[in-house]
Order: C-alpha cells, then sequence, then structure tokens
C-alpha cells in the first residue's frame, strides 16, 4: 500500500556536499587561481621534487618542513617504529588470499589499534606518537599482507633502509633503481593530502565523536576503497589491461560513445587539469625507461588526448600512478593500500587538527517518506 509522503519542508540540498565548506583547515587547499595543491602554502610539486616522503610526513604532523637534525630524529623514529607483533602476523596468515586487500588493511589497522599502548588516549602527544607508528607499521602489514596473498612469507623491515629502500626490500626482497625509488616516493607526497576528501571527512567524522585516530583510519580506509575515491588507480590498470593491443584511441571513442565512466579521469574540485598529474607523469615515465614500461606511457598519452579532445576531461593522479605501481610489479589489488601507507599522514593531521577544536559532526536530512502514521497491531495488519 502506497503512503503520502511527507511534504518537501527545505529545499537547499547539496547533494554530495558539493560545494559546501563544513570547517576550516591549515593543513591543505587548492589555490584558486593556480589550481594547485599546496600542503601547508607549499605546492605539492615543489615538495615532491625537491624533498622525500618522510620529509612532507613531517610538515603534514608539524606544519613546517623539518631541519637536517628533525628529519634525522624523524626518520630515526620512523625507522624504530616498523615493527608489528608476531599476534598480527598470524592474524595476516588466517586472512583468505583472495580477501580484498582493503579489508585485509581495515583489519590490520584495527588490530594496530588492539595493541597500541595510546589507543584510547586522544591528547595531541598519543595522537602524534600513533602518527609516527601508524606510518611506520603500514607499509609493513602491507607488505606482509601482499607476500601472503602470494603465498610468500613475510620479510622483517631493515631499520638501515629509507622509508622507500625498506619498503621494495620487504614486498619483493631487493631494492630497484633510483628513479623506480624516485617515482615511489614521488607517489606518497602526491598522494599524502587533499583537504576534505570523501576519506579524509570520513575520519574527521568518526574522530568528531571522540572515537579514537586508529577507528578514523580504519573507517577512512572503507571510504577510499571505493572506485569513485581510492580504488581509481587499480581501475585505470585494468583499463589498460582491457586496451591491450587495441587501438587507444578506438577504445577511448567507444567507451565515451556508451557513456562509460572513464577511471582516472574527472575531479570534484580540479574542473581543468589535477596539478599533481604532469609530476607524476614525469616520474612514472622516468621508472618506465628504468623498467621497460614505454607501452603503458604511449597508450596511456593517447587514451589522455583523446578524452581531452572528446570531452574536456582531465586526468587525476590516478591516472599515471596506476601504471606506475604496476611497472613496479605491486599486484593491481594493491595499488589502494600503497595509497593508504601515504594518506595516512593527511588523515592523521586532519584528526589532530578535528580534534583541536572539535564538534559533532551531524549533519541534516530532508525527510521524503511517509508522513506521521498510527501503529496497526500486528492482527489487524493486512496480509
Ligand atoms: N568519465 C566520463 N565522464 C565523466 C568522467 C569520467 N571519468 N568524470 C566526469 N564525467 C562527466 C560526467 O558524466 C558528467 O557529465 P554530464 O554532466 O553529461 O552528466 C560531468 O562530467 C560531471 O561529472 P560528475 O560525476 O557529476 O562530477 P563529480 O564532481 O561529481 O565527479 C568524479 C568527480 C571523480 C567522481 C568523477 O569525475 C569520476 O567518477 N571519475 C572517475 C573515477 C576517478 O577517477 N576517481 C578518482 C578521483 S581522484
Amino acid at each position: 500500500m502506497s503512503v503520502p509522503a511527507a511534504a518537501n519542508s527545505v529545499s537547499n540540498i547539496k547533494k554530495g556536499l558539493e560545494g559546501v565548506v563544513t570547517d576550516e583547515t591549515r593543513i591543505s587547499r587548492v589555490i584558486p587561481d593556480k589550481q594547485y595543491l599546496t600542503y601547508y602554502g607549499y605546492p605539492v610539486q615543489d615538495l615532491a621534487e625537491n624533498c622525500d616522503f618522510m620529509e612532507v610526513a613531517y610538515l603534514l604532523l608539524n606544519g613546517e618542513l623539518p631541519n637536517t637534525k628533525q628529519y634525522a630524529d624523524f626518520c630515526d623514529m620512523e625507522k624504530k617504529s616498523r615493527g608489528v607483533s608476531g599476534n598480527i602476523l598470524s592474524v595476516i596468515k588466517t586472512f583468505p588470499k583472495n580477501s580484498h586487500p582493503m579489508r585485509m588493511m581495515q583489519t590490520c589497522i584495527a588490530y594496530l589499534g588492539l595493541e597500541d599502548a595510546d589507543a584510547e588516549n586522544n591528547s595531541v602527544e598519543a595522537n602524534r606518537r600513533k602518527y609516527m607508528r601508524l606510518l611506520a607499521q603500514l607499509p609493513t602489514v602491507t607488505a606482509a599482507a601482499m607476500r601472503h596473498t602470494k603465498g610468500e612469507d613475510f620479510i622483517p623491515p631493515d631499520p638501515k633502509l629509507g622509508y622507500c629502500e625498506n619498503f621494495f626490500q620487504m614486498c619483493f626482497g631487493k631494492i630497484p633503481s633510483k628513479d623506480v625509488l624516485k617515482a615511489f616516493d614521488v607517489s606518497m607526497t602526491l598522494y599524502a593530502e587533499h583537504g576534505f576528501n570523501a576519506s579524509t571527512f570520513t575520519a574527521r567524522v568518526i574522530i568528531s565523536s571522540l572515537s579514537d585516530l586508529h577507528s578514523a583510519a580504519s573507517g577512512a580506509v572503507g571510504s577510499l576503497k571505493g572506485p569513485l575515491h581510492g580504488g581509481a588507480n587499480e581501475a585505470v590498470m585494468h583499463m589498460l589491461m582491457d586496451v591491450g593491443n587495441g587501438d587507444p584511441k578506438k577504445w577511448m571513442l567507444d567507451a565515451l560513445a556508451t557513456k562509460k565512466k572513464i577511471m582516472g579521469f574527472g575531479h570534484r574540485v580540479y574542473k581543468n587539469g589535477d596539478s599533481r598529474v604532469p609530476c607524476m607523469k614525469k616520474y612514472r615515465d622516468l621508472a618506465a625507461k628504468s623498467l621497460g614500461g614505454e607501452k603503458w606511457v604511449e597508450m596511456s598519452n593517447i587514451l589522455e588526448s583523446t578524452m581531452i579532445a572528446e570531452k574536456n576531461i582531465h586526468p587525476n593522479l590516478d591516472f599515471p600512478a596506476g601504471p606506475a605501481y604496476y611497472m613496479m610489479g605491486f599486484p593491481i589489488p594493491f595499488f589502494t593500500p600503497l595509497f593508504i601507507m601515504s594518506r595516512i599522514t593527511g588523515w592523521a593531521a586532519h584528526v589532530i587538527e578535528q580534534l583541536s577544536s572539535n564538534k559533532l559532526i551531524r549533519p541534516l536530512s530532508q525527510y521524503i517518506g511517509p508522513v506521521e502514521r498510527k501503529v496497526t497491531p500486528i492482527n489487524q495488519r493486512a496480509a
């Protein structure tokens, strides 16, 4: 039986919160006229060219770039914090090998929370300690989970190696060329932070109830998993593989003719191009030369120029990052966990900022369900 719907009372709905400013932030912004992303005022492309990811992780935690001593201390602490317990490694071994890596990551982050002495402590000092531990431990559990899915044994972290070298060593048992390491490091810097995107907003919503950083991060992973957000870098690689040996231009024209959403293109904020893309493309191309992956670059360039010519929709960061990760040897389902290793810095910075002037995030909705009704006892309801 249909029942009358309540009359509309609010008309100013902003679906997807598009264009809505919900709070202030000091962490990052897209400069309106230049359309490029800055972290604490520094353009990300300058950070990616001139700093490494550890400097950027320090910046996102402290609001300033480190000097030499601060950098050395920060890296030292990161190296010392990489270890994880035998218990979590045992838990990883119980994961079904075909389970979704983002579910594995959510489970690992929740488990790291179970073991973290500061888990329930929301002081700034405790959250700074947790920031460091998550930054250092996530590569360890990501590599462990990745190897588990391939039936390979865990390789423990090596405190003598830098962040990127250690990660490759834990994943593959070897360290790639300098160009490949730089491309990976650049991707970490470019993925680290991006304002009130869906996963960061999720983290802020969660912490606004005075929950905790591990809960905020595991919730954010759930948001990042979706193909309209973090999952796009994986979808890009599937698209490139689907093009295969075919004609990329024809593939794109056919896809557009059938109104397909093309992964790795478009952005809620950048309508004339994502400021992170030229930098990532430069290092993707260098990595491709080092790894013999030029065919992916050529294919990508044709897809990109066709999309721009036909729809004037530009690529986002996932477009060059997806094939870069593939060429580096990462399994496609693990591309988004790599994104987590980077974005944990932005999420944690936002959690700390939200707590610094917290107000429970609790928006309203416009009700369009049935009008008020009287309850009929169950034995009198129509069959
Ligand atoms: N492929 C094809 N068409 C696209 C497109 C894409 N990747 N991105 C946007 N469009 C088109 C839409 O179809 C829509 O056209 P219409 O007005 O004729 O209906 C128009 O551009 C506006 O798109 P919309 O989805 O409303 O913009 P948005 O700001 O809500 O969406 C994204 C932004 C990122 C969700 C969207 O561009 C998208 O789905 N991209 C693919 C997924 C992706 O790469 N995500 C990673 C983001 S960093």
